[in-house]
């Protein structure tokens, strides 16, 4: 049995040598020294032995297992180190190498620009109107019918207004201004609002003009606002928003639901006022309309116009960013190129 238990070490041992992972060394350990292993079942035998030599085999026995079981405990430390070393090596992080920065997201600058209106208009006393008093899809009654422009005006046309399928007469609103009809519907004066949004024309696009774009629309009403009130809000927000002195001119122009109306242009950004294609050679451009709100309007309201007068305007949303960082053309807000979105 001693001898038995000699070749079971020693084959144990050579084979320990060529152990090369702690996985095989775990299959050793199963074949060896566990209860079911070879040193088990010789032990086993044991008892059929007589006393004297169950001491002498057993001991021998014990001392084996010992002798193995250190063996078996060295190898895996060895083999710990170098399975611990090759991944410190393969998975090595050179903390020297320069960073990748992600690419970061902007706000698009016409969210910043109508931000940026929205509030220069709040420091001076309006405030927004909520979205259900502004909707995109309108019906023609608060696109035109209420605002006095007369069922055979050409901005009705098809040519320049996107008609839906939902209703003959459900359009996507041509302007804003349908805003100030269902302000005054709920609203009585004084009234001082701002409807910010998106509006559609079916224009033919170029660098000035695109088929949609985005309007800030205003409204004051109350007693005794005059022509002096609205020069005085429009050139002051023209003040801040510019931040500088800008050549400015106020045209005399129509619009059915104001008289008198008005036109500000802002001298061209990207000429100088010598005139460009952004400008299409005039040196200004326009960017917004306005006046005070017609009689009519006021009474088809609700609003007695014997006590209330007021002002409503209509401002581009692009052309006041054109002409604030002179981007020489108004597709460039829409085609998602990241490098011109990244200035901003
Ligand atoms: N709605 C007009 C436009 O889109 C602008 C405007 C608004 C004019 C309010 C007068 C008053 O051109």
């Amino acid at each position: 049995m001693k001898v038995k238990l000699e070749e079971i070490y020693n084959s144990a041992v050579k084979e320990l040598e060529n152990v090369k992972s702690i996985e095989n060394i775990e299959e050793l350990k199963l074949k060896y020294l566990s209860r079911k292993g070879e040193l088990n079942s010789i032990k086993k035998g044991l008892k059929d032995l007589s006393d004297e030599d169950k001491r002498i085999v057993g001991a021998y026995a014990n001392e084996i297992s010992q002798k193995l079981e250190n063996a078996v405990s060295q190898k895996y430390d060895v083999l710990y180190a170098e399975e611990l070393n090759s991944k410190l090596k393969s998975e090595k992080i050179d903390i020297t190498l320069t960073g990748k920065s992600l690419p970061k997201g902007k706000i698009h600058p016409l969210t910043s620009t109508t931000k940026e209106i929205v509030s220069i208009l709040q420091s001076l006393g309006f405030s927004l109107v909520a979205d259900s008093d502004s909707p995109e899809i309108e019906t023609e009654y608060y696109n035109f019918d209420m605002l006095n422009v007369p069922k055979d005006h050409p901005a009705r046309d098809m040519q320049d207004t996107f008609y839906t399928n939902l209703a003959s007469n459900v359009v996507l609103r041509s302007q804003t201004s349908g805003a100030q009809i269902h302000v005054m519907e709920n609203q009585k004066p004084p009234i001082r609002v701002i409807a910010p949004g998106r509006v559609y024309r079916n224009e033919n696009i170029n660098a000035r003009k695109n088929n949609f774009f985005h309007q800030i629309e205003g409204l004051y009403v109350d007693k005794d606002i005059t022509l002096a009130d609205l020069k005085g809000v429009l050139n002051e927000f023209i003040r801040i928003y510019f931040g500088s002195a800008r050549p400015t001119r106020y045209r005399s122009s129509f619009f059915p639901f104001t008289e008198p109306s008005v036109e500000i242009d802002v001298q061209c950004a990207m000429c100088g006022g010598k005139g460009c294609r952004t400008c299409s050679n005039t040196g200004w451009l326009e960017v917004l309309g306005a006046g005070m709100v017609d009689v009519n309007v006021l009474k088809g309201a609700g609003i007695d116009p014997e006590i209330y007068s007021g002002f409503a305007f209509g401002m581009g949303v692009e052309r006041l960013a054109m002409l604030k960082y002179a981007i020489d053309d108004i597709r460039l807000f829409y085609n998602n190129d990241r490098r011109f979105l990244e200035q901003f």
